[in-house]
């Protein structure tokens, strides 16, 4: 036996939602592409959890289900306001989502119309879950979830107490559908080998969540605003890079386990990131991000992931840093609860064996004699 490090290209699962062929990626098929420029967040959450888009009416009952469940239980918003000051984000969600289960009574039922429900519920909960944490530790109260509108339109209101402008609702909408699902990506791997032992799918969400919050995963688009901040301004650039690349760190938001020629999902942010320089009339991060990507590129060969132009878009969309990847977690539980729901319906416990290389034969020695 002999392991591959990082499970590089070997095939873990079957799964019918999401694929990257050819470097396409696709929802149910569908290109990535034509999503994001037609889809709105709500249809992509749909297609991913009932493998079809939604007609009119499926769609208004979803939307009838998220406003009914986006309140978070008091006893959650409650426990938020115990974390410590300068609690992580990331740390701060995975704690309260995990909370959740505690007051879902059918949390532990495992048919397939309560798990599509608890889908729902998260979906709706989650948006609701970060801006309550992100007011409560600025010391003000959290603004309860508006009815009939979007999640990233509740979000953006919810964060701030005011109506977000239609721009910034839209990119944020298209951001959603971007990050939604990426077929086994690390944690959705996590979350699918959590719900593999018959656990819940709270449990699996909360799994996902810790895998998430890594700089070489989700935590990248937090990461990347950390370098532009230490890069602070356009004439730096090539210095820092250089450096950089020169001592061998990475360049968050840079590479990609299966893209090897970029990342159908880059190119969109980056769209969007420069519309929105161009709106608020501050060009810097989106010209230092084209410089870096110039750099990074023609020295490495390494294209941008979806971390990279992220961190200049929600910037402009005034989002705190540290809620980026928590942003993320907002758009993907969507892909994590349809592969959970995909996991339970052929389950087997995921239980692979490890190329052991330690010492052989060794004996106990009695602890006077170490
Ligand atoms: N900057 C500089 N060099 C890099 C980068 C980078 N961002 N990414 C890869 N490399 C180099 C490595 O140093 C390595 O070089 P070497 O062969 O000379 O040692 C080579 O490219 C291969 O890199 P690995 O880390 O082995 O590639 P792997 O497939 O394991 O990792 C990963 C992929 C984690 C995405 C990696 O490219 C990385 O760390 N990128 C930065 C973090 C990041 O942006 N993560 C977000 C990914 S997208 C997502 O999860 C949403």
């Amino acid at each position: 036996m002999t392991a591959t490090k990082g499970l590089e290209g070997i095939v873990a699962a079957t799964s019918s939602i999401s694929s990257i062929i050819d470097g396409v990626l696709t929802y149910r098929g569908i290109n990535i592409d034509e999503l994001a420029e037609h889809a709105s967040f709500e249809e992509v959450a749909y297609l991913l959890w009932y493998g079809k888009l939604p007609n009119r009416s499926e769609l208004a009952k979803l939307q009838e289900q998220l406003d009914e469940y986006a309140d978070v239980h008091a006893s959650v918003i409650e426990g938020i306001k115990l974390y410590p000051k300068g609690a992580n984000s990331m740390a701060a969600l995975r704690t309260a989502i995990s909370s959740l289960a505690l007051y879902d009574e059918s949390s532990n039922d495992m048919s397939l119309e309560a798990n599509q429900l608890k889908a729902i519920k998260l979906q709706a909960q989650l948006p609701t879950i970060v801006a309550a944490f992100a007011r409560i530790r600025e010391g003000k109260e959290p603004v309860a979830p508006k009815k009939g509108v979007s999640i990233a339109h509740n979000f953006l209101y919810m964060l701030t107490g005011e109506e977000p402008a239609d721009v910034a609702v839209k990119a944020l909408d298209q951001a959603l559908v971007l990050h939604a699902d990426h077929e086994l990506n690390a944690s959705t791997f996590a979350a699918r080998v959590t719900v593999a032992t018959l656990s819940d799918i709270y449990s699996g969400v909360t799994s996902a969540i810790g895998a998430l919050k890594g700089p070489l995963h989700g935590g990248a688009n937090e990461a990347v605003m950390v370098m532009l901040e230490e890069i602070g301004s356009s004439d730096k650039v090539e210095s820092y890079i250089n450096n950089a690349l020169a001592n061998k760190v990475k360049i968050m938001g840079f590479g990609h386990r299966v893209y090897k020629n970029g990342d159908p999902r880059a190119k969109h942010l980056q769209k969007m990131s420069q519309e929105l320089g161009k709106l608020t009339g501050n060009m810097e991060l989106y010209e230092m991000s084209v410089k870096i990507e110039e750099l990074v590129t023609g020295q490495k060969g390494l294209k941008p992931n979806v971390d990279f132009y992220s961190a200049s878009v929600y910037t402009a969309l005034r989002i705190p840093r540290d809620l980026f990847t928590p942003i993320f977690a907002i758009s993907r539980v969507s892909g994590w609860s349809a592969h959970i729901l995909e996991q339970y319906q052929d389950n087997r416990l995921i239980r692979p064996r490890a190329d052991y290389v330690g010492p052989v034969s060794a004996r106990y020695i009695p602890i006077d004699e170490r």
